[in-house]
């Protein structure tokens, strides 16, 4: 398996008659998600999606990337939440964090925020130079993702004309919404998400795939390794089936009071991957009054600023760690003959080397201040592995939403902010809820 749960350091925490407790829940969730009769049952789509793919669409995807890449300096990606976080966390992960000083065409992911600020720096990025969008939206009517496009949209046909529609992709609903029938009034090239997938669990299809396509990934190997999740990770024997067996972990750590999972890996080139997760367990969790909260921390980074925390703080976290054992991309640490630094007792050795040991120190301090530390290995990061482990992380998630008694595919909360803002704004069919909105925001500021 490509993802392995090394459970060494967690034996102070958990016993083996909590696994042998929670095992029929474990079961019970995974017959649930198999035979399609838990919650949310409409949105398992993604469960076999790395073998039931839309091989047609998945070429054009293809096609369409090396079309994008030869007409553009600078692709435009605007998305928000599930319509674009696995996209850039793939992206990073495999092609690094400073892909755009690096690689051509630069991206920029838009759309997932209102900062004016931010809007006009991305617009700032395409002058003078040649440009493509892909605008990501399953409703087709997300406010962040639809007034991004309508800018980029006005620009691309000022700066294009007739050629306009040759450089927007539009990535939704395969009949419904807004963007599907904008897109099909312009003549733009469409690419389906599936009715029964879900946003965060949307990365899979062309939502992710074709971002990362242009940068240049190879999304052949992404969809192998998330197919050997999907053939590897059915056993209902917890000892046999990492993935399980990390959804019942989780939940006892959070039966005990650790409501804090904190995902940690050594690797800048992370970074976003633990956004992903954070919104896909966040989003998929938190509901009913239950729900571990999903954090993050990049380390040795963040020793420096959530360590003293994480060690001596309240004792509500446990870590996740995602540990690579090798690297194609090593750093040789020389010796320097005058060791005016002091520091020889690193050098002669790989940096990854002093990572491990850096890993290790600190697994150790962590599990000494009562922080359980859960590890999940892999060999290296690459299209494969990490194919696995989205596949991995997404029926991780789905299980412990059912051991946890949510739905782990709905999210009912995130509509509150959306009224009230709406409202404010004088969206209409809002009217209603104007007023009493203003004379409470008054009130509070009275
Ligand atoms: O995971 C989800 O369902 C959400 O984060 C959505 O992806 C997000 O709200 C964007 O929605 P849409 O793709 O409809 O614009």
């Amino acid at each position: 398996m490509a993802v392995k749960l090394n459970t060494n350091y967690l034996k102070s925490f958990i016993n083996e008659n909590e696994l042998s407790h929670i095992a029929p829940s474990c079961k019970a969730a995974l017959d649930a998600l198999h035979s399609g009769n838990g919650a949310g049952s409409d949105f398992l789509g993604w469960l076999t999606l790395p073998a039931d793919y839309d091989k047609d669409e998945f070429k054009r995807i293809k096609a369409a990337a090396e079309k994008i890449k030869s007409q553009s300096e600078v692709v435009i990606v605007l998305g928000i939440g599930g319509s674009y976080l696995g996209a850039r966390a793939v992206i990073e992960a495999l092609r690094g964090s400073l892909y755009n000083s690096r690689f051509k065409p630069e991206i920029y992911f838009a759309g997932n925020s209102i900062s004016p600020t931010y809007m006009n720096e991305v617009l700032s990025l395409v002058e003078g130079r040649d440009f493509s969008v892909i605008v990501v939206s399953k409703s087709g009517t997300t406010t962040e993702t639809a007034l991004a496009f309508r800018v980029f949209k006005k620009l691309i046909e000022e700066r294009y004309g007739a050629d306009s529609k040759n450089r927007i992709f539009a990535v939704t609903d395969k009949a419904r919404g807004t963007l599907k029938e904008l897109s099909d009034k312009m003549g733009y090239e469409t690419f389906v998400i599936p009715d029964n997938v879900g946003g965060r669990y949307s990365v899979l299809t062309a939502v992710g795939l074709l971002p990362i396509a242009v940068a240049g990934c190879d999304i052949d190997a992404l969809m192998a390794g998330a197919k050997a999740a999907m053939d590897e990770l059915k056993d209902t024997d917890l000892n046999k089936n990492a993935c399980c067996k990390y959804a019942a972990l989780r939940n006892i750590l959070a039966r005990k009071g650790f409501s804090v999972e904190m995902l940690v890996a050594y690797e800048n080139f992370f970074m976003m991957m633990n956004e992903w997760f954070k919104q896909l367990f966040g989003e998929s969790d938190g509901k009913d009054g239950k729900g571990l909260f999903p954090a993050s921390a990049t380390f040795s980074t963040d020793l420096h600023s959530l360590g003293q925390f994480i060690q001596e703080g309240s004792n509500i976290i446990f870590e996740t760690v995602v540990q690579f054992k090798n690297t194609d991309n090593d750093f040789f640490l020389e010796n320097d003959a005058d060791n005016l630094d002091g520091l020889n007792f690193l050098s002669d050795q790989n940096m990854s080397n002093v990572s491990e040991k850096a890993f290790l120190g600190t697994l150790l301090a962590h599990t000494e201040g009562g922080v359980p530390n859960i590890i999940l290995e892999l060999d290296k990061l690459d299209e494969f592995n990490l194919g696995y482990l989205l596949f991995f992380f997404m029926k991780a998630c789905a299980l412990s939403g059912y051991i946890l008694g949510v739905n782990p595919f709905d999210q009912p909360g995130v509509e509150a902010y959306k009224k009230n803002m709406f409202a404010l704004l004088g969206k209409p069919g809002y009217e209603a809820d104007k007023a009493a909105l203003e004379a409470q925001i008054q009130k509070l500021n009275s």
